[in-house]
């Protein structure tokens, strides 16, 4: 097991990068939190094997432990779960000092992240991150959210974990296309800062696809060095720098939007936005025009789409899906460009029809 530390002004944590994690986690959990603490567990029925595991190692511990399940899939980032979940560490007595471990992936952590930075002006949180996406990403660096019905992610919180674990393992359960979706946000690490990851991802993609235990903890390790030195000097998103994490999300905000978040998932999107953005590097001469061609073979590799051929999207609906994004900077569309494989360079006022002509390039319609 190796651990990262990640810098935050609400207190410090360690990141657990391994294999066979979770019967540990009791012992881990005993050095955070006074004996006998209240835990309740945040999960999805997807996850039992693991939640039980989790549960008998700190049952053994001697904590008192809750279960609470959330239905599954993004419905699960509502107000009304984030009730429910408060409602429910009432129902059993959580004080302060219990605490909550989230069980899951990004849906998961960012609403138990969400529960606990409130309940009783906040608890403490553990995130076990069972998907590559959470592992690499979402579970470090405390953003917290639920989704508004005028888009995702629209209320939540700045509230650290007080420990992230991440079990190389649990990602064999994980269904393919979750995995290929998450390697979209392993090959955008590889682009944004570090152009050995990308390399060892072009070498290894076969073995990662078939998951070879040793290759995935090695990029689950490499990605979250990079999360987590990006939030330890950009916590609240205010010096520039976490914005470089945004890669091919401008574009990808857009697809998903236009799309009705329906047909694609996050991560595909990611892939299609991050060709945009490489197209549009190469276009106004910040990158090579090989540099496109090299990041579509490896997405390619990773069975990830490149383009929006086959979802019939239209331009113009794309477009406007970006203008409201609220990654938007005072109305100016904001995107960050390779300059080469590992540097990334962020660009404003770009002209509207060079966008354009980058999403009609890349089968919008
Ligand atoms: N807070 C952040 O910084 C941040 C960053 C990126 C994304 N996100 C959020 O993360 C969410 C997406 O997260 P996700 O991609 O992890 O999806 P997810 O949490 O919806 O999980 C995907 C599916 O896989 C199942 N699953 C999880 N782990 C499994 C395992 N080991 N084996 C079998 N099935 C498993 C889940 O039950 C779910 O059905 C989005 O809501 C997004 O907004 C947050
Ligand atoms: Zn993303």
């Amino acid at each position: 097991m190796k651990t990262i530390t990640v810098k935050s002004l609400k207190g410090s944590y360690k990141i657990c990068v391994g294999r066979g994690l979770l019967a540990g986690a009791g012992a881990r959990l005993s050095a955070m939190f006074p004996a006998g603490s209240r835990i309740m567990i945040v999960s999805q029925k997807n996850l039992a094997p693991y939640l039980k595991t989790i549960s008998a190692s700190l049952a053994k511990k001697g904590f008192k432990v809750h279960a609470h399940m959330l239905p599954d899939g993004e419905v699960a980032k509502s107000g009304s779960e984030l009730f429910r979940l408060c409602h429910a560490l009432l129902a059993q007595g959580f004080e302060r000092k219990g605490g909550i471990v989230a069980v899951g992936g990004g849906v998961v952590s960012d609403l138990a992240g969400f529960a606990a930075s409130v309940y009783l002006r906040g608890i403490r949180y553990v995130n076990v991150a069972t998907t590559l996406l959470a592992q690499v990403d979402s579970a470090i660096g405390g953003k917290t959210a639920i989704d508004l019905k005028d888009g995702k992610n629209l209320m939540g919180s700045f509230w650290p974990p007080a420990l992230v674990i991440s079990d190389a393992d649990v990602l064999r359960s994980l269904p393919q296309r979750e995995l290929s979706a998450s390697l979209g946000e392993v090959v955008k690490y590889g682009v944004i800062s570090d152009p050995a990851l990308f390399r060892f991802l072009e070498k290894n993609n076969k073995k990662i696809l078939r998951r070879d235990a040793a290759t995935i903890e090695k990029i689950v390790f490499a990605c979250s060095q990079i999360k987590a030195a990006v939030v330890s000097r950009d916590e609240f998103e205010t010096k520039g720098e976490r914005a470089i994490l945004n890669y091919g999300h401008t574009f990808a905000h857009g697809i998903e939007g236009a799309s009705g978040y329906k047909g694609l998932v996050h991560g595909e999107a990611v892939a299609i936005g991050m060709m945009m953005a490489a197209q549009l590097a190469a276009d106004l001469g910040i990158c090579s025009p090989e540099l496109p061609w090299r990041q579509m073979k490896l997405l390619v590799a990773m069975k990830l789409p490149v383009s929006v051929k086959k979802f019939n999207l239209k331009a113009d609906a794309i477009l406007k899906a970006m203008m409201k994004d609220k990654k938007k900077d005072q109305g100016a569309l904001r995107f960050v460009l390779p300059r080469r494989i590992g540097k990334v360079t962020l660009e404003k006022n770009i002209p509207l029809p060079r966008v354009r002509k980058i999403l009609c390039l890349a089968g919008a319609k």
